[in-house]
């Protein structure tokens, strides 16, 4: 089982925590060898409907839990230590107490399923990670993700998977441009345990030979079909697979109600892009090394559109314009600047950046199908050289 001390600091909360908890786990299992559950058939949202007072949806077994839970006294002893974290300390924070709740629930899932004598089947790497199995009352974010075979491909989609394993309800939406689905990045999005969608949508054949190319836009653009005829709520933003993204953008485009915007840090000399706002916190104008002609002059990065728009707005696609996709696109959605959101703190903080991995050149497989290491692990090796 693992122990509360080996992640987070809590401070002095810890100790707290630690026998509250423990209390918990006595009053479950002091039900369980009452003979009273059956079986425990999804841990994960066991913990998260016990946690969070919901009752259980759908019939049988889980409702059965919820009561018993709730007749055990569990709500109860969990009411009780969130009031205790919430008057030990005034930098505790909503989000912060849901984080300690949910670290505590984790564990006495685990120790559930311990005791049932069954192993859980979360073998994902990251403890934050165990979220994702849960049915949260979140809108989900549609995180669009369009990617291409290089030799940055799959260290950049590592970083953007682990970013992602700290995001409580996102669904991944990878979209390659190629013929075929990569067996390494179908096999990078199982081991995560993230909620995804692999597709595939290659650029037409007449925009590959141009200079500037339309990058991304075909496989936005499935990924909009996607979206189109699988959800009805939630968000969807485009984040690109080299860019940097601090985990608490997640939580400013989350409610969303049409189209949310925010600054974008550039890695450009212009060092921004992002709405003005007046004093009002209006969006009025754009800043942006390229205004162009362009009525919604913004990064990529920088904006969030509800599903219910998508689905409202259903020819909104991005053109085969490189440099206009993410203006043609806002334009299709038919808002006014009036009607955007402003989000990270009216537009004063920078939650992602458009940076860009150095671009290299493939390498020489050569070398490594030399005759000297046949039979050697670098025989095995050469599947990951791009
Ligand atoms: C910027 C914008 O952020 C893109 O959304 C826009 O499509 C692009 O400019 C443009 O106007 O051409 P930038 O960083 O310059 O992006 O481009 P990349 O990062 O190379 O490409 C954007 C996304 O498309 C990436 O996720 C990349 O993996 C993907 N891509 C790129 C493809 O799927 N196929 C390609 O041939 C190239
Ligand atoms: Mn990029």
């Amino acid at each position: 089982m693992k122990m509360i001390s080996s992640r987070a600091p809590l401070s002095k909360l810890t100790a707290g925590l630690f026998c509250i908890s423990f209390l918990v786990y006595l009053v479950i299992i002091n039900s369980l060898e009452g003979g009273q559950f059956g079986r425990v058939a999804d841990p994960a949202s066991f913990s998260s409907r016990m946690l969070m007072n919901h009752p259980a949806s759908g019939s049988g077994d889980g409702s059965n839990l919820h009561e018993t839970i709730s007749n055990s006294g569990v709500i109860t002893a969990i009411d009780n230590m969130v009031n205790q974290i919430g008057a030990a300390g005034s930098e505790l924070t909503e989000t912060r107490v849901k984080d300690i709740s949910n670290e505590i629930a984790k564990q006495i899932a685990d120790y559930v399923v311990q005791r049932l004598g069954k192993t859980a089947p979360n073998s994902n790497p990251c403890f934050a990670c165990w979220k994702h199995g849960n049915a949260t009352d979140l809108p989900v974010i549609y995180l669009v993700t369009p990617t291409y075979r290089r030799p940055e491909q799959i260290p950049d989609l590592t970083r953007l998977a682990q970013t992602l394993l700290n995001v409580p309800a996102v669904h991944w939406i990878v979209v390659e441009d190629s013929s075929s689905l990569s067996p390494v990045i179908a096999s990078l999005l199982k081991r995560y345990g993230i909620p995804h969608t692999h597709l595939k949508a290659q650029m037409p054949e007449k925009y590959k030979k141009s200079k500037l190319k339309p990058r991304g836009v075909a496989n936005r653009n499935a990924a909009l079909d996607w979206v189109r005829s699988n959800c009805k709520t939630g968000v969807v933003y485009f984040g690109d697979d080299d860019n940097t993204y601090d985990i608490r953008l997640f939580e400013e485009m989350r409610y969303t109600k049409k189209v949310s915007m925010w600054p974008v840090g550039l890695v450009t000399k212009v060092g921004l892009s992002s709405p003005v706002l007046n004093s009002q916190g209006v969006v009025v104008d754009f800043y942006d090394g390229w205004i162009a002609n362009r009525k919604f002059p913004v990064d990529m990065a920088g904006f969030a559109v509800s599903v219910q728009l998508v689905l409202e707005k259903s020819d909104a696609y991005m053109p085969y314009v490189p440099g206009h996709e993410e203006d043609g696109f806002l334009k299709k959605l038919d808002i006014s600047p009036a009607d955007i959101e402003p989000k990270a703190n009216r537009c004063t903080q920078i939650f992602v950046w458009h940076t860009q991995t150095k671009s290299n050149t493939p390498a020489n497989r050569t070398t490594a199908t030399g005759k000297r290491y046949k039979g050697t692990n670098i025989d095995t090796l050469q599947e990951w050289i791009v």
